[in-house]
C-alpha cells in the first residue's frame, strides 16, 4: 500500500537548517499554486501567503518570532495570512453589508490558511526542499503588521521557513494510533489513559536519545507544562483591532 505520496507524508520532519543554495522562482511558482490548491470553505480563499526574501526584513522578522534564527537563515520565508480584506472589496464591489463580526469567520480563514500551509509544505518537500512552519510569528503581531503593511481583516496565523535540508532530523514519534482515531464513537478516558502513558515512554526515550539525556520530559509531561499557563495573550485584542468582533 505504499506509494510516493504516502512515503513523503510519512517521512515529515521539520527542517530548520538550510543549504545556502536558493530557491529558484519556478520552483517557488510551483510551492504557491500548490498552496492555492488546498480545499476551502465555501470557497472564501480567506487566506494570504506573503513571500519573504528580503534580508532585513527576514531578520526583523527572525527576531520577532522570539529570536527563532532560521527565520533569517532560510532563502524564502513565507507569511500565510488569514485575510478577509479581499473580501471586504468584494462588499465594496457590490456594495453589500460586510459581516465577519461572528468567530465563524475567524475559524473559515484560519483553517483555510493552515490548509494552503501544509499544501506549501507538502510541495516543498516533494521537490526536494524542506521546511518549519512558524508560529512564533504570533508573539509581535503588531510590528508584523507593520513590517509586511499587512491591511485590516488579516490575521498572521503561521510563518515558514523554506531552503533546501542542510540536516535530516529524527521523526518525532506521533501519539499512539489509539488515541486518535475513534471509530463511531469517542473512546473511553481509561483507554486515552493508558495510550498516553505508554506515548509519555515512548517519547521519552526518543527526547533522551536525542539529547543524548539532556531532555526526558516525555510529551504527555511537556504538554502540561505548556498548558499550564496563559499563552500570546495580546491576540485577542489584536485580532479584534483587525475587525474581527468574536461575536
Ligand atoms: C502552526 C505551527 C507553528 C509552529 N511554530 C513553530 C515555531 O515557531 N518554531 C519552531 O521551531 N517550530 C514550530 N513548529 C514546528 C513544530 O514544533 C513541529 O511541527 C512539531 O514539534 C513536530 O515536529 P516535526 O514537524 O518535526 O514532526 C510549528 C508547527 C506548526 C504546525
Amino acid at each position: 500500500m505504499r506509494n510516493k505520496t504516502i512515503e513523503l507524508l510519512q517521512s515529515h520532519r521539520s527542517i530548520r537548517k538550510f543549504t545556502a543554495d536558493p530557491i529558484p522562482p519556478e520552483v517557488l511558482d510551483e510551492i504557491v499554486t500548490s498552496a492555492q490548491w488546498a480545499p476551502s470553505s465555501h470557497h472564501v480563499q480567506a487566506y494570504s501567503i506573503i513571500v519573504v526574501d528580503d534580508a532585513e526584513k527576514k531578520k526583523t522578522l527572525s527576531e520577532l518570532a522570539g529570536g527563532q534564527k532560521y527565520v533569517d537563515e532560510c532563502p524564502i520565508f513565507l507569511v500565510f495570512c488569514a485575510d478577509f480584506y479581499r473580501l471586504s472589496l468584494t462588499a465594496e464591489m457590490h456594495e453589500t453589508n460586510f459581516e465577519i463580526a461572528e468567530v465563524e469567520n475567524i475559524l473559515v480563514a484560519a483553517v483555510d490558511t493552515a490548509l494552503a500551509a501544509e499544501n506549501a509544505l507538502i510541495a516543498a518537500r516533494s521537490l526536494g526542499l524542506g521546511g518549519v512552519m512558524i508560529g512564533g510569528i504570533r508573539n509581535n503581531p503588531e510590528q508584523v503588521k507593520e513590517l509586511l503593511a499587512l491591511p485590516p481583516y488579516t490575521i498572521p496565523i503561521m510563518g515558514m521557513c523554506l531552503g533546501y535540508p542542510n540536516q535530516q532530523p529524527w521523526q518525532k514519534p506521533r501519539t499512539p494510533k489509539n488515541a486518535v482515531v475513534h471509530y463511531n464513537q469517542y473512546q473511553s478516558k481509561e483507554t486515552l489513559v493508558r495510550e498516553l502513558n505508554h506515548y509519555e515512554d515512548i517519547s521519552s526515550d526518543y527526547y533522551k536519545k536525542r539529547t543524548g539525556g539532556v531532555r526526558s520530559d516525555g510529551w504527555t509531561k511537556q504538554m502540561a507544562s505548556y498548558l499550564s499557563k496563559p499563552r500570546r495573550v495580546h491576540l485577542k485584542e489584536f485580532i479584534q483591532n483587525q475587525g474581527f468582533d468574536f461575536k
